[in-house]
């Protein structure tokens, strides 16, 4: 048994290295002289990034092609774990989350795929694309290391999953021909070099006899990619267009050259834009510099993986955040809804003057696939008016009559506690002593933002952007204090360790602690929850409503045409979230900006005569004090790039 390994052992490695037509299949992809073969032939990849669980799956084909007509050879993609694994040991593979149809389908589209299966991935995706539930189990885990609880989660899932991906691997027939271990890990903080080793373990045990080739990136700078390698990966590194494309391009691979001397040269992130923040300015890179540097890259035959080709949006509550300064002043920068990312191929899909750019450098190298792309920019759908005619009621109300998992207790609870993956959960606190006049609340701990109501009446809004805990309250004996707490989205770069959602900390009134708590879930996470909503009667807008606390209001509409891609404008609305016919469009957050309307592609719509259904949760200002002003309207005019507002906790008006 032994010697019989041991000889299959021998004939495989010397099959691999002496480029031999005799693998099965006749595929291979091997690195060798700084160059990487296919099929024993030199070859070198220019891919383009794009996240299957940030495209509706009916797009996927369409993206895949443009891809491939930009002359493009293979497709880049995350896989992100808390999409498969929304609670421990329940998988989703299904629709949007079917990542191996998404891998055939670039194979039908004659793409190769590299694949970034984490289990870490950043991506400005919640907690970097890690679990919410880690935290649950543990909420002092030690992500990205060897911590043993962490290690026995990432285990069951890697090798559930890479097992499911071995039939894809290029060797065995399949498109994927590069497999990265974890992701930038030389930028993680709490850096522990046993957690590399271990995971690429993994990797080989899982792939074993098929294992493809493994690779590692980090920034351009000698200290990440020191710390980011790991032996029997290739070594590669990340950076964006330059004015100096020349030099900066040679200083990369210089650093990448100087820890991995056999590599050849890679740019696995090639930034074509550039991520967003809530209440930042919108993100751009000049096409002119991109395609330079791009040019400048291919130029020295690196190999090179745009990073975004297509960025699509973060559906839902799937937004990550990032953070600036250092303790305690630490400023919290949640990611908006569209990941825009000022890529080639637009969050619609749409092709941009930067894809013609890039393509023209790309095919200088490359041979054209001649391809031809019918409809670059689809047509939009146009509806000035939308009304929402039914308020549905207090989000206090909806989820009591709804009966959402609620528990008692002395202290606030998390997110995690509450098995709350995300989204919003509710603190209630019934006054049972007589309070001077005005007192001061102070919630210590705020993980992101709170609507501060008295018996369902919004009294102020407490922030952790605008470091803002503490606000004065008039409140008196039998009423009730309630805090809703929305989680802006899990910080997914850098420190990620216990960074639980909800109130972490205490709640003050005039400096004395409060206890005994109602924590209840708003469970948009359970599509019943979101189902209850639609099938609400509800009372006709314009019949005394507080416009001015968290409600549900809905409206449903048949279209006069066919469904096509728009884009949702919501004129007077403040911040919240939008479902259409039960799919979470994303967070909406006009009078902060950038991001002004949300991307809504057309296959959530339903064609005539069908009826569609539109739920808006507002948390701080409806404009439905009448019917007739209580509307969205659908464009063809997308708008990221708005002037961006700061968030002073609540208190803004709208200007422009
Ligand atoms: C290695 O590659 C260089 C150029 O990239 C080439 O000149 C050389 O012949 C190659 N060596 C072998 C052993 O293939
Ligand atoms: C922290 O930074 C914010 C934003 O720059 C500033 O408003 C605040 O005063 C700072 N707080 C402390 C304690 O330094
Ligand atoms: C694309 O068309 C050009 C010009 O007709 C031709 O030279 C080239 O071989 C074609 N490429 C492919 C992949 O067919």
């Amino acid at each position: 048994m032994k010697v019989m390994q041991l000889i299959l052992a021998l004939l495989c490695t010397s099959l691999v290295s002496s480029q031999s037509p005799f693998l099965r299949w006749g595929r291979s992809f091997t690195v060798d002289n700084r160059t990487f073969f296919k099929d024993g032939k030199p070859f070198r990849f220019v891919s383009g990034g794009m996240h299957y669980f940030r495209v509706p799956h009916e797009y996927w084909r369409d993206r895949l092609r443009k891809l491939r007509a930009m002359g493009a050879n293979a497709v880049e993609t995350y896989i992100e774990w808390s999409l498969h694994e929304p609670e421990p040991e329940q998988f989703d593979f299904a629709g949007d989350a079917d990542v191996l149809k998404f891998i055939q389908l670039a194979q039908e589209e004659d793409l190769l795929v590299i694949l970034r299966p984490g289990p870490y991935i950043c991506a400005e995706r919640n907690m970097g694309g890690l679990p919410y539930w880690l935290l649950r189990l543990n909420p002092s885990m030690r992500l990205r290391s060897s911590d043993r609880q962490y290690m026995y989660w990432v285990n069951k899932w890697m090798t559930r999953m890479l097992t499911m991906l071995r039939p894809l691997l290029y060797s065995n027939g399949g498109p994927i021909i590069l497999l990265q271990i974890e992701n930038e890990y030389g930028s993680y903080p709490d850096h522990d070099p046993l957690y590399m080793k271990q995971l690429k373990h993994i990797f080989d045990r899982t792939l074993g006899a098929d294992s493809p080739l493994f690779f590692t990136t980090d920034g351009n700078w000698d200290a990440y990619v020191e710390k980011g390698q790991v032996a029997g990966a290739v070594t590669t590194v990340d950076f964006g267009s330059s004015d100096d494309p020349v030099s900066e391009v040679q200083r990369s691979f210089d650093v990448q050259r100087r820890h991995d001397s056999a590599a050849p040269y890679v740019n696995s992130e090639y930034y074509t834009g550039w991520l967003d923040h809530w209440a930042e300015p919108h993100s751009t890179q000049e096409s002119p510099r991109v395609a330079n540097t791009l040019n400048a890259i291919l130029s020295v035959n690196a190999n090179v993986n745009l990073y975004m080709f297509h960025g699509g949006t973060s559906f839902g509550f799937s937004n990550g955040a990032n953070y600036a300064g250092n303790e305690p002043n630490v400023t919290y920068q949640p990611d908006p809804t569209s990941y825009d990312y000022d890529a080639p191929c637009n969050e619609a899909g749409d092709l941009t003057g930067k894809y013609f750019s890039l393509k023209n450098v790309i095919l200088s190298y490359l041979p054209n696939p001649n391809i031809t792309i019918p409809v670059p920019v689809s047509p939009k759908l146009v509806l000035p008016k939308i009304t929402l005619t039914r308020d549905l009621g207090s989000i206090f109300d909806l989820i009591n009559s709804y009966g959402s998992q609620r528990v008692f207790w002395t202290y606030p609870l998390t997110f995690e506690e509450m098995h709350q993956p995300n989204g919003f959960l509710s603190y209630t606190h019934l006054v049972s002593r007589d309070l001077p006049k005005i007192s001061r609340l102070q919630v210590n701990g705020l993980h992101d933002r709170a609507i501060v109501c008295v018996n369902d009446v919004k009294v102020g809004v407490l922030s952790r952007m605008a470091h803002r805990y503490q606000m004065d309250i008039a409140l008196k004996r039998s009423d009730m204090l309630q805090i809703l707490v929305e989680d802006q989205g899990r910080i997914g770069f850098n420190r990620l360790n216990n960074e639980l959602k909800g109130i972490l900390g205490t709640v003050r009134l005039n400096d004395e602690e409060i206890k005994e708590w109602h924590n209840q879930q708003v469970p948009f996470h359970r599509r019943d929850f979101v189902e209850y909503l639609e099938s609400l009667p509800g009372t006709a807008v314009g019949s005394n409503s507080d416009t001015e606390s968290p409600r549900v209001w809905r409206g449903r509409f048949i279209l006069p045409q066919e469904p096509l891609d728009t884009f949702v404008r919501l004129p007077g609305w403040t911040k919240g979230n939008i479902w259409i016919n039960g799919f979470n469009l994303g967070r909406y957050w006009p009078p902060v900006g950038p991001q002004i309307t949300l991307y809504l592609p057309g296959v959530r719509l339903r064609p005539p005569p069908q009826v569609n259904t539109l739920l808006v949760f507002e948390l701080e200002s409806a404009p439905c004090d009448q019917m007739d002003n209580c509307f969205v309207q659908f464009t063809d005019r997308h708008e990221i790039n708005a002037q961006p507002h700061a968030d002073p906790a609540g208190t803004y008006r709208f200007v422009g």
